[in-house]
Parts: C-alpha cells; structure tokens; sequence
C-alpha cells in the first residue's frame, strides 16, 4: 500500500500549515504542541504532491488574509475606484516579465535549468498584460500614460518592491511565491464581479481587457494550475520557502489592497487629478447614459 503524502511548512514562528493527500488541511500550533511528540516541529524532507501543496499554498493566503479579516474593504465598484485598480494592475505587471527573466537568469546560473524554464514562460506569458490596463484606462476617457507614470498607489507600492526584491535575490525561489499569491487572487474573481464592473463602465466601449485576462474567466486560471504543479515537482526546502512567500506576500497583499479599496471617491478623485496637475475629463456617469469625452449636460 503506497502511503499518503503529507506536507507541512511552518509560516510565522508559531504556526504551521500541515495538508494530507486525504484531503485534510489545518494550522498547527507548535506552542500547543507536546513539545518533545510534535512531529511537525522539523522541516518536511519528503516529496510533494499536487493535492497537498496546492492547500499548502491556498492555506498562506488565507492566514495572511485572516489578519484584516475584520475590516476587509468590499466596496461596490465606481470609476473612479475603478481606474485606481487599474493603475494598480499596470504597475504590479508592467515589470514581471523582466523581474521573472532576471530570476529565471539566476537560476540558469545556479544550474538550475528547470526553474529557469518555468520562469522564463511565465515571462511570456505575461508579456503585455501591463497594456492591457492601459487600453482599459484610455477606454474610460482618461489620460492613461500621464496617470500611471505619475501615480502609484500607496497600497501597491509595497507588492511592487517585495517581487522587485525577490527577483534579485541570490536564491530566488520567492518570486514564484509572490505571483501564486497575486495570480490565485485574482483566480477568484468570476463573471459577475466583471459585470458589475461593466455595469459602471460605458455601454459599447471595452473597459475590461485586463480584469478579464486576470479572473476566473481568462488565463489566469492556467497559469495557477501549472505553478502548483510545478512547485509540487520542486524539492521540500524550496516548496517550503514558496508557501513562506506566498504567506508574507499575502499579508502585504492584504493590506495594501484594503488601503486601496477604503478610499472614498473623492479622496481618489483627489489623487487623480493630483498626478494629471487638472481636472479629470468628465467621468462617465451611467446614470446619464454618456460616452466618455460627452460634455456633462448643463445643470
Ligand atoms: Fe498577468
Ligand atoms: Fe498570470
């Protein structure tokens, strides 16, 4: 009888992630723990699987989103929120293929030639992403380039340091942490998350491209099923350190999207205008049935 694989990766100083192949996940405390008897208190050694690691990952990004659980910002979708996102979105893409590439390079050079090639065809594949967003952004009627070479928002500024970071790192295993981290989140969103954007957005005019691209709906969902199955295949102390990132990235994740999301729209407006140095163009207001560039009606 070939025995079940079972996984485990301690996250913070006290808790650690444990998955079986039977399908059980839970958080372990090593505190709770019979000191002496607790057999997940030394790093796993063993072979992974598909089954286990992927609720090893998905058990990261939980704990690290549990710590704003309370507080978790759900606001109904506006523009001008809407065109915040987007400038988010450009700026956590616009540098991933060469941060995945300098990555990839270092792997080469450690003889590590099958990270390498993983990392060099997720470089491709998300190849253009960051034009998308900018499409989308021109689509609303706004200055696309002038936003987001002036504006980063201050929720997206840490994401975008910690991949830089792990990128040129000596060992940078992190970095394929960091994109499971940010690609699984945004797995999660379905069709109707993009139709209540669409809602918002003017009729007749594609404002979408990139929430598409980076939802249930587009490839987003491929790309987090080849990275499970490629960490599963990676030996026990870089899948350890892959969950250890995907969680740390899930904490700054956490937070800087929640500081994001509890803008007001007038504090966006704000921020907005601020990095153009003018007003906004009027914004499209679905209540009026306008295009973007249609001059507010007279009051
Ligand atoms: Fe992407
Ligand atoms: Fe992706």
């Amino acid at each position: 009888m070939t025995r079940l694989i079972t996984e485990w990766v301690n996250v913070t100083g006290d808790i650690s992630i444990i998955a079986r192949e039977s399908g059980e996940v839970w958080f372990h405390t090593a505190s709770a723990a019979k000191q002496d008897n607790d057999p997940f208190a030394a790093p796993m050694t063993g072979a992974g699987a598909e089954s286990t690691t992927v609720r090893l990952l998905d058990g990261a990004i939980n704990l690290g989103f549990a710590a704003i659980e309370q507080n978790l910002a759900r606001p109904v979708p506006t523009i001008p929120g809407y065109i915040l996102a987007l400038i988010g979105a450009y700026h956590t893409s616009v540098d991933t293929p060469r941060n995945l590439r300098r990555a990839a390079k270092r792997f080469e050079d450690l003889g590590r030639p099958e990270v390498a090639a993983y990392l060099e065809e997720r470089a491709r594949e998300e190849t253009g992403h960051d034009r998308l967003a900018l499409k989308d952004l021109r689509a609303l009627g706004v200055p696309a380039e002038r936003l987001v070479a002036n504006l980063m928002p201050e929720g997206i500024a840490p994401l975008c340091k910690r991949f830089d970071d792990l990128c040129v790192r000596d060992y940078p295993i992190g970095s394929i942490g960091y994109s499971y981290c940010l690609e699984r989140i945004a797995a999660l969103k379905q069709e109707s998350d993009i139709e209540r954007v669409q809602a918002i957005c003017p009729e007749g005019v594609d404002t979408t491209r990139f929430l598409r691209s980076h939802s249930a709906l587009g490839s987003e969902v491929s790309h987090v099923e080849e990275t499970i199955k490629f960490v599963a295949s990676l030996p026990a102390d870089d899948r350890i350190s892959v969950v250890r990132e995907t969680y740390e990235s899930a904490l700054i994740m956490a937070q800087g999207y929640n500081h994001e999301l509890l803008k007001s729209d007038a504090e966006i407006i704000r921020e907005l205008e601020q990095a153009i140095g003018e007003p906004l163009p009027h914004l499209y207001n679905p209540l009026r049935n306008e295009k973007p560039g249609d001059q507010p009606a007279a009051a």
